[in-house]
């Protein structure tokens, strides 16, 4: 028998892996599990008929680029749509300052890989996306760990462990952030502190990652767009790095993303990205072009809002009447997740443990935690399933507790 251990590199032996996904290959088990897990559009607004017609006009011959290789930085109408989706969103940005990216995670991967040497420290936030943990971590960063408050990172903590960290001799590179809707939290970062982040990178010389998949999925029963304009937008002295999607938009099937910054570092992103996959798809590319252009994803967004809003009133008003007692949550003003904190004592492991024997799955605090604490938290995403199912959920889920 070969030992295929012995052939594996360095980087090979500790890489690691997100647990998100690690949850959705127990999803995809065969069965009736419910599944508060992975953080999935509704695939019911998937705009399935829009898209037919563009693939079947982009798929009849007549423009060979649909399927030919393209450039890694990015099929050029699609940046030039890009460009104008982000000013809508209040930035200004020019076409040598984008790269289009296989989601936003290739961006947070490329980040990783240009910017950060084995040691070197990456702020997050705790908790934080553990797709950003794998790819920082499989880059051997040293992740330290930044308290939240109700608004958002905690700036007196941030400024705290800069200290530290410089104090013991180490550079601090960058500080990785979801200022909306946060994932896993649900928070949403105030204008306020945004403004005084900006501040604080240029005084501490720190790049930031404004990653940025839910900005527009704001409910407006508590918020407003005005509250989720990006950082990047305000940002005089271009210390942000910043990641959108079309993954929660349009359809995450479409391995569609950008990055914007400075034009010295995208170029370094433009050639790391050439040995990893030479371009994103192309096909791809021009299908999400074509939805952007004619307006497509533009009218599904109020959609969206309003779905992903009834789902949250849906499964805050389950887990009021059947586990108001045990668990304690901020209501999330956007976004995919309810983030819980257990109050009896039980930990997020012994609770998967029980919910996994009634039929329901939710991804546990602890994975979002890089300092090794969140023990008495879980990752509730009311996204993916109907509303029958939430309440299906949680009734499982109050069964579990017992
Ligand atoms: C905060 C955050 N960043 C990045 C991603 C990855 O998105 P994409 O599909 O664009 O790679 C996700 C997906 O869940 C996310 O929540």
């Amino acid at each position: 028998m070969t030992d295929y251990s012995t052939f594996l590199s360095v980087t090979g032996r500790q890489l690691t892996e997100s647990a998100i996904r690690r949850m959705g290959t127990v999803v995809a088990r065969p069965g009736d599990m419910v599944s508060f897990a992975p953080g999935y559009p509704d695939s019911s607004l998937f705009p399935w008929h829009e898209l037919q017609e563009i693939s079947k006009h982009l798929l009849d011959g007549h423009d060979a680029g649909a399927l030919q290789y393209g450039p890694t930085r990015g099929y050029a109408p699609l940046l030039e749509s890009a460009l104008e989706v982000m000013e809508r969103r209040g930035i200004k940005a020019s076409a040598d300052q984008i790269i289009v990216t296989s989601g936003s995670q290739q961006g947070i991967d490329l980040i990783a890989r240009v910017l950060v040497s084995p040691g070197e420290v990456v702020l997050v936030e705790l908790p934080t996306f553990t797709g950003a943990i794998a790819a920082f971590k499989n880059m051997q960063a040293d992740l330290v760990g930044v308290r939240q408050e109700a608004d958002g990172i905690s700036l007196d903590h941030l400024d705290e462990m800069w200290q530290k960290v410089t104090a013991a001799g180490k550079r601090v590179k960058l500080l990785y952030l979801v200022p909306n809707f946060q994932n896993p939290t649900g928070s949403l970062l105030s204008l306020a502190k945004r403004r005084r982040l900006l501040e604080w990178a240029e005084r501490r010389d720190v790049l930031l990652v404004e990653d940025d998949p839910y900005g527009l999925l704001y409910f407006d029963d508590v918020a407003t767009e005005a509250e989720t304009r990006p950082m990047r937008a305000d940002d005089p002295n271009g210390r942000v790095l910043y990641l959108n999607t079309v993954s929660k938009m349009l359809a995450p099937g479409f391995r569609v993303g950008w990055m914007l910054a400075p034009e010295m570092l995208i170029e370094r992103f433009d050639t790391a990205k050439q040995s990893t996959d030479l371009t994103s798809g192309i096909l791809d590319q021009h299908i999400v072009y074509e939805a952007l252009r004619s307006g497509v994803a533009e009218r599904l967004a109020p959609q969206l809002r309003s779905l992903y809003r009834h789902k949250r009133d849906v499964m805050e008003e389950e887990l009021r009447a059947r586990l108001g007692s045990r668990l304690t949550w901020h209501s999330p003003k956007g976004g995919f997740f309810v983030w819980a904190t257990l109050t009896g004592g039980r930990t997020d492991a012994q609770l998967l443990e029980c919910a996994l024997q009634h039929g329901v799955i939710f991804v546990i605090g602890s994975a979002f935690h890089v300092d090794g604490s969140g023990h008495d938290t879980i990752r509730l995403s009311f996204s993916a399933p109907s509303a029958e199912r939430i309440r299906e959920g949680v009734a499982r889920l109050a069964k579990a507790f017992e």
